[in-house]
Parts: structure tokens; C-alpha cells; sequence
């Protein structure tokens, strides 16, 4: 079996520089061969798929790409995810593990459309401090990775350019579920009401327990178990004492073993089939703080991969 890992070196969907580093940053400490020495094969894509998409690095200029309809880099997050729609859908039709590296978490539209695009019965697993589930309409920063889910669900307001070009509603309210929530903004939190959506906080966690949230998050995404899983894991999920370097840090969230634990349920259902690790931005924070957050992000992966404790 193949990993292949996407490294998308992308921060359109945020304010912050540097997180575009982050798939570098975890290749350079080992992620590659780590996972190769949990018996994947594993193939690299570097920058490379995204290399022709004009200004990666997100020079927000916005003569060239001025915010539409609330949204800040609307054309160069679409740009990208659509890019990685392709990559990621193409991995998955060859039977590979797509394994994406952040970047920021606009990315998740793109690789969970492309995991869609092989797995249509997917369900996907979001782990994360923040639910970025808001639409363009409600959207009160204009930055993307507070919205991905809304496009994949397809809600009002999300039938908008350039997104609608290329991203169709590909997943419904009852196929994903979270964990780990802590900061909802008021208007994403009528949108989880209203839709009904599955949703884990960090006071369910502390109420039941991570091993039964886990299982019941599971239960109602995937009640059978034979569902494939996407598992998107934002770093930010965990507490900023465990992967600090992130843009949008949220005191009170998962233990270091708490994410770790999730990572390893996921993998003991055998249903994963793509991953995507994001958000961490190795240009913030102490020496120490970016080393830490770097190997969590690369410890996290090697867990969902199926790495266990003994
Ligand atoms: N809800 C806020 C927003 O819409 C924060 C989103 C943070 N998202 C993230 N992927 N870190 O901007
Ligand atoms: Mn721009
Ligand atoms: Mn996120
Ligand atoms: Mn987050």
C-alpha cells in the first residue's frame, strides 16, 4: 500500500504568512520516512502540482484578486483547491492513501472533494478547535479556512465564482462529525443547529471522555464501519501547550494523547482513506514551540497511518 504525501504549501485562506511552510517543515523533520517505516510505500508531491498557480505564497494583493462577496483571495483559494481536488482524487483512484500537508484549512474543500470524487460514501472527521463552517454571507473575516464545509455541504450563499466552476455539493450534514470544538462563531453556530450536524466539544470531550466521543462520533457517521473516512485533523484542535505554532490558537483543547487518541481509533477502523493535516505555521512561536509543533503534527499522521504504542 501507498501514502502518497501532498505538501501544499499555501496561507491564501488566512492572514498570517508562514504556514505555507508547513509541509516543508514536517517533510524536513522526517514525515517521509517515518511513515515508510510504518511498511507504507510512500511517494512525495512537494509543491510541485501547485508550482503554475500564480502567487502561491499568498501576496495578497488585491488589485489582482480583490475580495468577492465577502471572501479575502477567493480566486487563489479556488485556484488551489481545485488543483488539489485533482491530485488528491487522482492518488485515491489509484488506490493510494492521500496524505495532504498544510496550509491552511481552506485546503479541506480541495482534498476532501477530491477524496468525494473516488469515495462518494465517504465520511469525514473534523478535527478542530473551530467548526469553519461559515459561508460567504457569514463570514464577518473574509478568510476561507473559516468556511470550507460550508462549500462541501453546498449551503446558501456558497453557489457563488469562482467556486461553483469547479466545487459541487459533495457531502451531506450527517456524514461529518467534530471534535474538539471551542470557538464557534454565532451565526456557524445556527448553521450546526439547523443542519442537524454532529458536533463533539471540548466540554463533551471533558463530559464522556475522548474514547467514547470517538465512538460515538463513529457511530453516527459510520455506524457499520464500512464507510471510508476522510480525517481532517486542524492542529489548532489540540492545546496550544501541545501545537502552539498555529494562527489561530484556542487555550482549553486537546491533550497531546487526546489527539493522538483519535488519530489511533480512526486508524483501528481500517476505513481510513484519506487524511489531511493543517494549519501548523512554523513562523510562529519560539524555537522550541516550533520543533514541538512540527514533530505533533508528524506524530499525529504516523498515528491515523496506524502507528501504535506497542
Ligand atoms: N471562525 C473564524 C473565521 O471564520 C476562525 C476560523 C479559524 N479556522 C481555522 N482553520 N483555523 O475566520
Ligand atoms: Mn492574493
Ligand atoms: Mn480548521
Ligand atoms: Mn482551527
Amino acid at each position: 500500500p501507498t501514502v502518497a504525501v501532498v505538501g501544499c504549501p499555501f496561507s491564501g485562506g488566512q492572514a498570517r504568512p508562514g504556514v505555507d511552510l508547513g509541509p516543508n517543515a514536517l517533510v524536513e523533520f522526517g514525515l517521509l520516512n517515518q511513515i515508510k517505516q510504518l511498511g507504507w510505500n510512500v511517494s512525495y508531491d512537494g509543491a510541485k502540482p501547485f508550482a503554475d498557480i500564480a502567487h502561491t505564497r499568498h501576496d495578497a494583493d488585491d488589485a489582482v484578486d480583490p475580495p468577492s462577496h465577502n471572501m479575502k483571495n477567493a480566486r487563489l483559494v479556488s485556484a488551489v483547491c481545485e488543483r488539489l481536488a485533482e491530485v488528491v482524487g487522482q492518488h485515491a483512484k489509484r488506490g493510494e492513501l492521500p496524505v495532504t500537508v498544510g496550509g491552511d484549512h481552506s485546503l479541506a474543500l480541495g482534498s476532501i472533494a477530491g477524496t468525494m470524487s473516488k469515495h462518494p460514501d465517504a465520511c469525514v472527521l473534523w478535527i478542530d478547535a473551530h467548526a469553519d463552517i461559515n459561508t460567504p454571507l457569514t463570514t464577518t473575516t473574509g478568510n476561507l479556512h473559516g468556511c470550507p464545509v460550508s462549500f462541501l455541504l453546498g449551503l446558501d450563499g456558497t453557489d457563488v465564482a469562482p467556486f461553483n466552476k469547479w466545487a459541487k455539493p459533495c457531502l451531506s450534514p450527517n456524514r461529518i462529525v467534530y471534535i474538539g470544538l471551542r470557538d464557534v462563531d454565532p451565526a456557524e453556530k445556527r448553521i450546526l443547529r439547523e443542519n442537524n450536524i454532529k458536533c463533539f466539544t471540548m466540554h463533551d470531550v471533558d463530559k464522556y471522555g475522548i474514547g467514547a466521543c470517538v465512538q460515538k462520533a463513529l457511530d453516527h457517521v459510520n455506524p457499520e464501519r464500512t464507510r471510508p473516512v476522510h480525517l481532517s485533523f486542524d492542529v489548532d484542535a489540540t492545546d496550544p501547550s501541545v501545537a502552539g505554532s498555529t494562527g489561530t490558537p484556542v487555550r482549553g483543547g486537546l491533550t497531546f494523547r487526546e489527539g493522538h487518541y483519535i488519530c489511533e481509533a480512526v486508524a483501528e477502523t481500517g476505513c481510513l482513506v484519506a487524511l489531511d493535516i493543517m494549519e501548523v505555521n512554523p513562523t510562529l512561536g519560539d524555537e522550541k514551540l516550533v520543533e514541538q509543533t512540527v514533530a505533533v503534527g508528524c506524530s499525529l499522521a504516523r498515528a491515523a497511518l496506524g502507528e501504535t504504542l506497542l
